[in-house]
């Protein structure tokens, strides 16, 4: 009796390799016992196969490409016999090559009912997995919490990271966690299932887990085991105003910033619409929508962070005192502001109250993305050379991901629609500055970043 021990759960080269060499061996399936390194399910009396002899090179065998497929998904399926099944197949396709057309085929049937089963489970996972933020600001993070019924988490993956691909994600399952950082994307154990994370106790879990350096405050109770259902999410009001776009059930799976196609390059026509948007929560409390402002045929579009207090009650973009601040800047690098169609990246004022202010609180991921298609299309609609983002959720928006602004800050960056780009801080910031040194150096930088759009506003036709 072989005795194989595979890496992991969904070792498949593992099984490929063993299997292969099993096969060239002439080893019957029913003297191969198939396990996975630190499961204690080793029939007693076996030990790792004694090493099989070496394989005359010219030895060879090859089966269709498409069982190799088949093979690569049916792995993942939590049936402790795949693998035993897996190497039962590929021993009979030697001797009848068009084995897997043969349906009826008990084993044939089974490997394509766990290929269904898999991929019905990925399916699920892309469906249902709901992302809380469980940081804060610079350090917001996303979590979401999932149990599948198989070993499908490395193979959904690479699915998340697109789709969240401009948000630091972690997807917690009993099998294996799941991270993205915006760049890679990592994998950890699994969380035992009596700690499945009720959705408010997410951060708790995730932080135990992640960032054991910072204490908990909060006991974390064991939780009877519950299936993922969809928590009332962020996302939920997104869908729902996506449906509405649609008129009809748009698939939850499609991208937030695909829900709507550009209709119309007419701006009153957007701005009519977008002062009805609840693609996030943000219009509850709001007074109105800021849409942005300025000339069709504007060679420069400036994106700020969101309306503040003032705007917020005016319903127009940059109207407060960091609008002040903006102007004097764009009058000292040459940009006239009348010329230039101002907005923001996120459309509605975002606020705690503290007594009779409203004080200030910088939008997240799942809303910047939300207002993303207002962004777009302003784009599409003053076609400008140049988009300036000014601030980091700015540059969030007009990049579509993370972008860290001393990186990228004062020079052109190539956009992927043919325009440019220029990062510089949003003029909040110069505000907020304590020291007034640093005030009047940093002020300085804004202004010469503003002159290089100024010089390029210069050089297009548009800009007479
Ligand atoms: N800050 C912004 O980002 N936009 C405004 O409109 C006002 C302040």
């Amino acid at each position: 009796m072989q005795l194989i021990i595979l890496t992991s759960e969904t070792d498949f080269d593992g099984w490929r390799t063993a299997a292969r060499a099993l096969a060239l061996h002439r080893v019957d399936p029913a003297d191969v016992t198939w396990t996975v390194q630190g499961q204690n399910q080793v029939p007693s009396g076996l030990s790792e196969a004694s090493h099989l002899p070496p394989i005359e090179t010219e030895s060879t065998f090859s089966v269709p490409v498409h069982f190799i497929e088949l093979a690569r998904v049916a792995i993942l399926h939590r049936d402790e016999d795949r693998f035993a099944l897996l190497y039962r197949l590929l021993w009979r396709l030697k001797a009848d090559h068009d084995l897997l057309a043969t349906m009826t085929d008990p084993d044939v049937a089974q490997v394509n009912a766990m290929v269904n089963a898999v991929r019905r489970d990925a399916q699920r996972m892309r469906d249902v997995v709901r992302f809380r933020e469980i940081g804060r600001e610079q350090k917001a993070h996303y979590a979401a919490w999932f149990a599948p019924e198989h070993h499908i988490v490395e193979f959904t993956a690479p699915f998340f990271t697109r789709r969240f691909a401009d948000m630091p994600w972690s997807i917690l399952t009993p099998d294996v966690c799941a991270h993205w950082d915006g760049h890679a994307v990592s994998f950890t154990p699994g969380i035992n299932q009596v700690e499945m994370p009720a959705p408010n106790k997410l951060e708790e879990t995730w932080r135990r887990h992640f960032q054991p350096d910072r204490p908990l405050t909060l006991q974390d109770e064991p939780r009877k085991r519950r299936r993922n259902l969809p928590e009332a999410s962020i996302l939920e009001p997104l869908l729902s105003d996506a449906e509405r776009w649609t008129g009809g059930r748009m698939n939850p799976r499609a991208e937030i910033s695909m829900a709507r196609k550009p209709a119309a390059d007419d701006l009153e026509a957007l701005r009519e619409e977008a002062a009805h948007c609840r693609a996030c929560p943000l219009w509850k409390d709001a007074t109105q929508t800021v849409f942005g402002e300025g000339p069709r045929n504007a060679t420069i579009m400036l994106v700020g962070e969101q309306p503040g207090d003032k705007e917020d009650l005016a319903g127009h973009p940059f109207v407060g005192p960091a609008g002040q601040m903006l102007d004097r800047a764009l009058e000292e690098a040459g940009v006239d502001r009348k010329k230039v169609y101002v907005t923001n990246a996120v459309k509605h004022f975002k606020f705690v109250p503290r007594g009779k202010i409203r004080l200030h609180q910088k939008p997240n991921t799942l809303e910047i993305r939300a207002c993303r298609p207002w962004y777009e299309r302003e784009v599409s609609a003053i076609d400008p050379a140049l988009v300036v983002a000014m601030g980091a959720t700015a540059a969030q928006s007009v990049f579509g991901k993370i972008t860290p602004i001393g990186k990228s800050r004062g020079r052109l960056i190539d956009l992927p629609d043919g325009r440019k780009a220029l990062v510089t801080v949003h003029p909040s910031y110069l505000l907020r500055l304590p020291d007034e040194e640093a005030k009047k150096l940093e002020y300085r930088r804004f202004v010469d970043d503003l002159k290089i759009a100024a010089g390029l506003q210069a050089k297009t036709p548009r800009a007479a």
